[in-house]
């Protein structure tokens, strides 16, 4: 168990120690993290996109290791990520925290700043919000802000002009009813203004970790949102069981098939291996 200052020990942050050190830590194990990347390798995806929550109290140290787990995924070109609501545990200033992540995160150059990241390969764009906040004691909630739902509004007109698949990754779920109102998107309704209006043709999130698959209305016909299970989890519930999805997307007639697959972590194998069958989750003919 690592010694941990008194001051970062302080109030929400000494809950959530507790909390990693007397129940969760059991559960998520550096094991199947290493069991992952070796099924990555098999796998090979082209892209890798990472819902967040790559620490657990937001320390600096755990900022560091995840940077070095980001960089044994694969380099910034292949590998993108946003923060999770355990990545802003507390308020840390940015070049003790994400600032460790930054190639990761960072917008392709010529785009803004700030969030929504937009990162283009080939022909997709993957958009990635921020919903990452911190709260008080007892409360995961996220929220985009007015401000980056402006900006998300104006990138997903801009990438739909210009032809891309757009994938948009945001860690907590943006649909109303998947969560407790202490864990939620406290304006997904506002985001789902904005894609019902501008459209997307994939949405992508963690922070439930469980596969899920429900959808928001677009301007044409439904987006497909999709939930992820934690990275790492071999707890007893095999729905919560750790888990990534590969999906293929190819341009099709009337935009973009995209399928998915389940590679889940199997503690009798020892390794992640396919769950279930492929899925057809977006339209087109
Ligand atoms: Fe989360």
């Amino acid at each position: 168990m690592p010694l941990i200052s008194l001051e970062a020990l302080r109030s929400k942050r000494a809950l959530g120690w507790l909390s990693w050190h007397l129940r969760r830590r059991r559960r998520y194990r550096p094991a199947v993290l290493e069991a992952l990347l070796a099924d990555l390798a098999r796998t090979a995806p082209d892209q890798l996109a990472i819902s967040g929550d790559l620490t657990q109290i937001s320390l600096e140290h755990e900022f560091r290791d995840a940077a070095s787990w980001l960089a044994r995924l694969g380099p910034p070109g292949r590998v993108s990520a946003i923060p999770g609501n355990h990545d802003a545990y507390v308020p840390v200033p940015r070049e003790r925290g994400w600032q460790h992540w930054n190639p990761y995160l960072a917008s392709d150059p010529g785009e803004s700043d700030d969030f929504p990241s937009v990162r283009v390969r080939g022909e997709i764009a993957l958009v990635g919000v921020c919903t990452a906040q911190p709260t008080r004691p007892f409360l995961a909630t996220g929220r985009v802000g007015r401000d980056q739902l402006a900006r998300l509004d104006a990138a997903l007109e801009r990438l739909a002009a210009a032809g891309l698949c757009r994938v948009v990754l945001i860690h907590h779920p943006p649909v109303a009813g998947l969560t407790s109102r202490r864990r939620s998107l406290l304006d997904a309704d506002a985001f789902g203004e904005v894609v019902r209006r501008r459209g997307a043709e994939l949405v992508l999130h963690g922070h439930l970790h469980r596969t899920t698959l429900v959808s928001l209305p677009g301007p044409e016909r439904p987006i497909p949102v999709a939930g992820v299970p934690s990275a790492s989890h071999a707890g007893p519930d095999p729905a919560r069981c750790a888990a990534y999805h590969l999906y293929e997307i190819e341009r099709a007639r009337d935009g973009f098939a995209i399928r998915r697959r389940v590679r889940a972590w199997d503690p009798a194998l020892g390794r992640f291996a396919a769950r279930g069958s492929d899925e057809s989750i977006g339209v087109v003919s």
